[in-house]
């Protein structure tokens, strides 16, 4: 099935050089809509719209810059309108994944993780509503939250808030927006494989997909065409929403050993 109300939309996607986020623009760009692809690293922007813009017909454009930054996010909604005359959908994907024992974690790490997931997040949803209400007809987001947003994990204290936060924020926002014909979910991905969690770990896809009721990791496809779906005309009535997008890791809970 081919999703509707995808042709000729406009979509910036953040943190899109690699992984989940470039999976995103890829299905947007085979959809027929318009992408403003952004990632920190300008020469991985540049590399990821090109090849997406020689592969399919959708015009996607690179924006480099670091979207915890409010005056880069102003930048960057104005060149999706300079470009494109309008903003449809927004996916503020790019964040940080920051391990560390929580007794010592240090505030400028704190600081460099709710910068990106948290203030980035919720300045560019604000910078695009007011857009959106502007244009008069409606629009879609969605937020970037994570397994670890649902469940506690060792290290992962304040990546973990982040994400659960943002399932949050596409309620509150839901809720404020939905007069505007603004629909705003959230996905919940669980152990993906990509470039980043590839390097994290040797065999990553071995030692995770254990986890998964489905015994396989996720691939960024997984997740894209989740988002792809909560973009789409189909998905309309859909409001506040989380999807995990795991295999069933969620689901699961666990029986002490001498119970097994
Ligand atoms: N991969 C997983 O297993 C997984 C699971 C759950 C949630 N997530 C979430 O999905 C999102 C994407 O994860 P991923 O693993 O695909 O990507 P990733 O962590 O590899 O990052 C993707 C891109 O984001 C860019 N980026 C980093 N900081 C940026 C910034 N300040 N501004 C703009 N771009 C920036 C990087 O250069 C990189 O190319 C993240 O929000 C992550 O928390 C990922």
């Amino acid at each position: 099935m081919q999703y509707s109300g995808l042709k000729n939309k406009t979509a910036i996607i953040t943190g899109a050089g690699t992984g989940i986020g470039y999976a995103i623009c890829e299905l947007l760009t085979i959809a027929g809509a318009n992408v403003v692809l952004n990632d920190v690293d300008k020469e991985l922007a540049t590399k990821a719209a090109k090849n997406l813009d020689a592969q399919h017909s959708g015009n996607c454009l690179p924006f480099d810059g670091d979207v915890g930054d409010v005056h880069i996010i102003d930048k960057m909604v104005d060149f999706a309108l300079e470009k494109f005359g309008r903003i449809d959908f927004v996916v503020p994907n790019a964040g940080i994944t920051l391990f560390g024992n929580f007794l010592e974690f240090t505030p400028a790490s704190f600081q460099e993780v709710m910068r990106l997931n948290l203030q980035g997040a919720f300045f560019l949803a604000q910078r695009v509503a007011k857009e959106m209400i502007a244009q008069g007809d409606g629009g879609r987001m969605v937020m970037m939250s994570s397994q670890v947003g649902i469940r506690a994990y060792q290290q992962l204290a304040a990546y973990g808030m982040t994400k659960a936060a943002l399932r949050m924020f596409a309620q509150n926002l839901a809720f404020e927006l939905g007069q505007y014909g603004i629909t705003v979910n959230a996905v919940a991905p669980g152990a993906t494989l990509t470039e980043r969690t590839e390097e994290e770990q040797p065999d990553y896809k071995g030692t995770w997909a254990k986890l998964n009721p489905n015994g396989r990791v996720g691939k960024p496809e997984d997740v894209a065409k989740t988002c792809l779906f909560l973009l789409s005309d189909e998905a309309s009535h859909i409001n506040g929403q989380t999807i995990p997008v795991d295999g069933g890791w969620t689901t699961a809970g666990k029986y002490p050993e001498d119970l097994l």
